[in-house]
């Protein structure tokens, strides 16, 4: 029979680090099990780093699984950190074997699609998309991150209410969780109300750090959130992720569609696919039910078309999102509408944005295998 501290040890098994989302004991985090006469238990349990925001959650978890064991009467949890040489036998154990940071996306074989949200115009709504798309994404079970990668404007930190920074483990960074989405964002590490004066040379660097340094898992979506138009960032991303793919967002707007279409374009030049075009604020319900087009009509069919042409691959649109005050509401309250208010008129349209982009499969994006089948000899 297997004694109590192994049987602890086993329902062990079962708590989740919410930061790097793997049982604690394949973290090397359980130090000790220790149980006295009349089934109490002392857990020694190892945290990555001494100001672990989340700690008060891993106690919780391991209590309530040391209680739940039979025998077990009352649980204490005896926490300690690691030591640099623990933290550095992690870190290359989640990054396989690999002490070195690499970006593990642009890794062949990466399963992770990468999806680059871009426009021609600023504020059309590819950050309110991105989140959207994020967190209905998450509801469904999909693994997903966001690279908030619009340096000077990021906006992702509020609309998914993630005020701290990543937990530091030495130079690993592990990423806060907002509604199931693990997010990274410039924003999280520029004081407050400062400007962020960077070239492109140190936009580069940051984002590749971003992509390296930060422990994202195993994803089954990361979605970059871009700066409007097509400078350095959007040059950086083709160059460090060049299986991303890109969603084109605009607006209605004849004159936004014509530059959504050429930012689109870009896709020529790096070799990236465009997945679709996302219209946004397309209309405008009236009380009496019917749209009022406040920035004309047909910019995302428009787009749609010119890149299918331009690119000589089918670029659908993937939906159209109308002007609504639960998205920007939702936004500015770090909620986004598919989870603030799902039968919004908003809320609605991102969801099936959500799931055409959600039912591409997942695996080898992007990436031309050229595979011819085999034949067999007879
Ligand atoms: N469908 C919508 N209905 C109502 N408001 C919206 C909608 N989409 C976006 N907004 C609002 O419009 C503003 C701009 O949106 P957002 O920040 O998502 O655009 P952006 O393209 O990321 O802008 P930027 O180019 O500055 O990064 C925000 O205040 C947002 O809340
Ligand atoms: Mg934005």
């Amino acid at each position: 029979m297997t004694s109590l501290a192994d049987r602890v040890r086993e329902a062990l098994t079962t708590v989740i680090d919410p930061e790097i989302r793997k049982p604690i004991t394949d973290l090397d985090m359980v130090r000790s099990v220790e149980v006295s006469d009349g089934g109490h238990v002392v857990v020694g349990v190892d945290l990555t780093v001494a100001g672990c925001p989340l700690k008060s959650t891993i106690v919780r978890d391991v209590t309530a699984a040391a209680q739940r064991v039979d025998g077990v009467t009352d649980v204490d949890v005896d926490l300690g950190v690691m030591t640099p040489e623990q933290r550095a036998k992690m870190r290359s154990k989640l990054r396989g074997g690999n002490g070195d940071p690499v970006i593990p996306f642009s890794q062949p074989g990466s399963l992770t699609k990468v999806y680059a949200i871009a426009s021609g115009k600023g504020g059309v709504g590819k950050s309110s998309v991105t989140a959207n798309l994020a967190v209905a994404m998450a509801a469904q079970g999909v693994r997903v991150g966001v690279l908030d990668a619009d340096i000077y404007g990021f906006s992702i930190p509020r609309m998914l209410g993630v005020d701290r920074q990543p937990t530091r483990v030495d130079s690993m960074l592990l990423p806060p969780i907002a509604h199931g989405v693990k997010v990274v964002s410039i924003g999280m590490f520029v004081p407050a109300g400062q400007p962020v004066v960077w070239r492109g040379p140190m936009l580069h660097r940051a984002l590749e750090q971003f992509l390296a340094d930060v422990y994202w898992g195993d994803l089954d979506v990361l979605l970059l959130d871009l700066p409007p138009g097509t400078g350095d960032i959007a040059i950086s991303v083709a160059q460090l992720l060049p299986g991303s793919e890109i969603v084109v967002v605009t607006t209605p707007q004849v004159a936004a569609a014509e530059v959504a279409a050429r930012a689109g374009a870009i896709a020529t030049q790096t070799n990236q696919g465009v997945v679709g075009v996302v219209e946004n604020m397309s209309w405008l319900e009236q009380p009496d039910g019917t749209r009022l087009e406040v920035f004309g009509a047909g910019g995302g069919a428009q787009v749609a078309a010119t890149l299918s042409e331009t690119l000589g691959t089918d670029v659908p649109l993937l939906g159209q999102v109308p002007l609504d005050i639960a998205v920007r509401q939702a936004g500015d309250d770090g909620t986004p509408v598919v989870l603030a208010a799902p039968e919004s008129a908003g809320g609605r349209a991102l969801r099936d944005v959500a799931a055409a982009l959600g039912s591409r499969k997942r695996g080898l994006a992007g990436m031309h295998l050229g595979v011819t089948p085999v034949r067999s000899a007879h």
